[in-house]
């Protein structure tokens, strides 16, 4: 018969609890384990809102401000265009927002659209009126004069002064209201070396699934478009953008009325590059699209207007 001291069986009374208390943690660590796997490859997890919140924080330090300058002109459609844009805007930190308006004066529907979308910081508000000769009127059709002309002359006037008091590397894009942009394009946009213009593909243009450079060897030996395949640089306004400091070293470069149809792009490109020294960029993806929206018929708001009674959006917040 054995016999225990008291000793011994402290011992392994201690040697028990100590079991059980082995088990409860594996069983803890295993819940745990799997709890953490199941989290992280879900796309809505915590843990990826904060992972990306770093990444972003982290790369913002490093890369360049892109100015995108937006014509812009007061229409039914005007809000829901910005309203799109402004949401990009959110989730793209370097990006700053240069609207111009084609108007004598500001707008208050843009101004509070910027302000409820938190981007005064990121926003400069600007106004320049397309001279009544060259405004389109509501029978010519969209292409026979050009857009946004003026407006984009006077977004180069700000951004080159504002330019010459913050150096470093800077980024112009000409980003239209009614196109639609992934956000994808600007992580690929900011890849735009100094002195050097970036291009890349774009969706539902020209007639044509996809307009884009032909790239070999990481140069641009051609363009796929079938419109005016003559022009200098047959490309949409929406597929290059260009480093701003060749807005310094070209301080006359701006859009002209004086150009033939659909040859706004190939006019400014040709007074700040050459084909050969283009910077292709996302070659095969297309992250943005040269959508249209249609104008939205108001025959009834216009029968309101005529039996005397308010418009539809009467006490609407602007
Ligand atoms: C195509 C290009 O994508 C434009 O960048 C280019 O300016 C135009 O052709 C052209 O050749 O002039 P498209 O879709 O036909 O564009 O032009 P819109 O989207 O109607 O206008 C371009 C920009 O100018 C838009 O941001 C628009 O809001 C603005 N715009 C248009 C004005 O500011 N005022 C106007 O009277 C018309
Ligand atoms: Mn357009």
């Amino acid at each position: 018969m054995t016999k225990y001291s008291p000793l011994t069986r402290k011992m392994s009374n201690e040697v028990r609890i100590s079991q059980r208390k082995f088990i409860a943690i594996v069983i803890i660590v295993v819940i745990l384990l799997i709890y953490t796997l199941t989290r992280s490859s879900s796309c809505d997890s915590k843990e990826f809102t904060i992972n990306n919140n770093q990444q972003q924080s982290q790369s913002l330090d490093n890369k360049p401000i892109i100015y995108a300058i937006t014509p812009t002109y007061a229409r039914p459609v005007q809000k829901a265009e910005l309203t799109r844009l402004s949401h990009v805007f959110r989730l793209v930190p370097n990006l700053f927002w240069v609207i111009v308006e084609d108007a004598d004066e500001t707008s208050a529907l843009v101004r509070n659209l910027v302000n409820r979308a938190m981007l005064s910081q990121r926003c400069v508000l600007l106004n320049a009126k397309t001279p009544t000769n060259f405004k389109l009127s509501k029978r010519d059709p969209h292409w026979s004069k050009p857009r946004g002309v003026e407006q984009r002359n006077e977004a180069l006037k700000w951004i080159r002064k504002k330019i010459k008091h913050e150096p470093g590397h800077s980024i112009v894009y000409f980003m239209d209201d009614d196109n639609s942009y992934s956000t994808e394009l600007f992580e690929e946009m900011s890849k735009i070396e100094r002195m050097r213009v970036g291009v890349w593909p774009v969706g539902l243009v020209g007639a044509m699934k996809v307009e884009k450079p032909i790239v070999e060897n990481d140069k641009v030996v051609g363009f796929n478009s079938v419109w005016r395949p003559e022009r200098p640089f047959p490309i949409d306004m929406a597929g290059f953008a260009i480093s701003s400091d060749l807005f310094e070293a070209n301080p006359s470069a701006q859009f002209n009325y004086e150009v033939e149809k659909g040859y706004q792009e190939s006019e400014i490109l040709r007074q700040v590059t050459t084909r050969e020294k283009l910077q292709p960029i996302a070659s095969n993806q297309i992250l943005v699209w040269h959508t249209r929206t249609e104008a939205s018929k108001m025959d009834n708001e216009i029968k309101l207007g005529k039996k005397g009674l308010p418009p539809s959006d009467e006490g609407m917040i602007i």
